[in-house]
């Protein structure tokens, strides 16, 4: 499941963000990945452990937690800290799978579920730089408004596009969910989604409360902590 979120940050937490990694330290890109990965991996990274990063990632975790549809797609059970890239001048990441399993900061691992890539760039601030996502059902180009995220399985093959103008700035971080499958993930993100569409209509109480046990049963079944 492909989802978008808009509106995760407001138009004035996007400039504060872009003022704080324009003026940053960029490194390499391909610091953070393999051999395989960095034969396609052309793009800037804000280091592991800049000062900025801690700060910043936990204002994007923090704008997550509080977006709607957050929660209930993601079923997050813990994050990697969010990263920070630049795509400039040519900059691309050519097709790849994300790693499987990350190491947390605790020394702690975590699986990799779901993927998500928070535009910090406008559209109209640079030329490709699409997030190409592969799927079942054929490439889905990404490229959004400033301050919306994209969710993606981390199963999928995907890729940046080369930026041939200005800058494609992003935040991206890998949530581990409490939901390994995917196919699972998507009903119970659709039967949440029913579910609070009948509790804003004049629905009958018994029956919501039914259905809102389904809910929670099912996630009981499924739910690995
Ligand atoms: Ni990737």
């Amino acid at each position: 499941m492909l989802l978008h979120l808009p509106g995760v940050l407001e138009p004035a937490q996007v400039r504060a963000m872009r003022a704080t990694l324009d003026a940053a330290q960029w490194t390499d890109g391909k610091q953070t990945v393999g051999p395989q990965g960095a034969r396609v991996k052309h793009n800037l990274q804000l280091p592991e452990a800049a000062p900025e990063r801690r700060e910043l990632g936990a204002q994007v975790l923090a704008a997550l937690a509080r977006h709607p549809l957050y929660h209930p797609a993601v079923l997050p059970l813990r994050a990697l800290p969010p990263r920070f890239n630049r795509y400039e001048g040519g900059g691309h990441y050519g097709f790849h799978v994300d790693g499987s399993v990350m190491a947390l900061p605790n020394g702690e691992q975590m699986r990799s579920d779901v993927s998500c890539t928070l535009f910090l760039s406008g559209p109209d601030e640079y030329d490709g730089g699409e997030l190409v996502v592969a799927d079942t059902y054929g490439e889905h180009e990404v490229k959004l408004p400033a301050g919306d995220a994209i969710l993606y399985p981390s199963t999928s093959l995907h890729q940046v596009n080369p930026v041939t103008r200005g800058a494609r700035v992003a935040a991206f971080f890998w949530i581990q969910s409490l939901v390994r499958e995917e196919r699972r993930r998507r009903l119970l993100f659709e039967l949440d989604t029913s579910i609070q569409a009948l509790t804003r209509s004049a629905a009958d109480g018994a029956a919501l409360l039914q259905l809102t046990g389904v809910y929670h049963n099912l996630l009981r079944e499924w739910a690995q902590t």
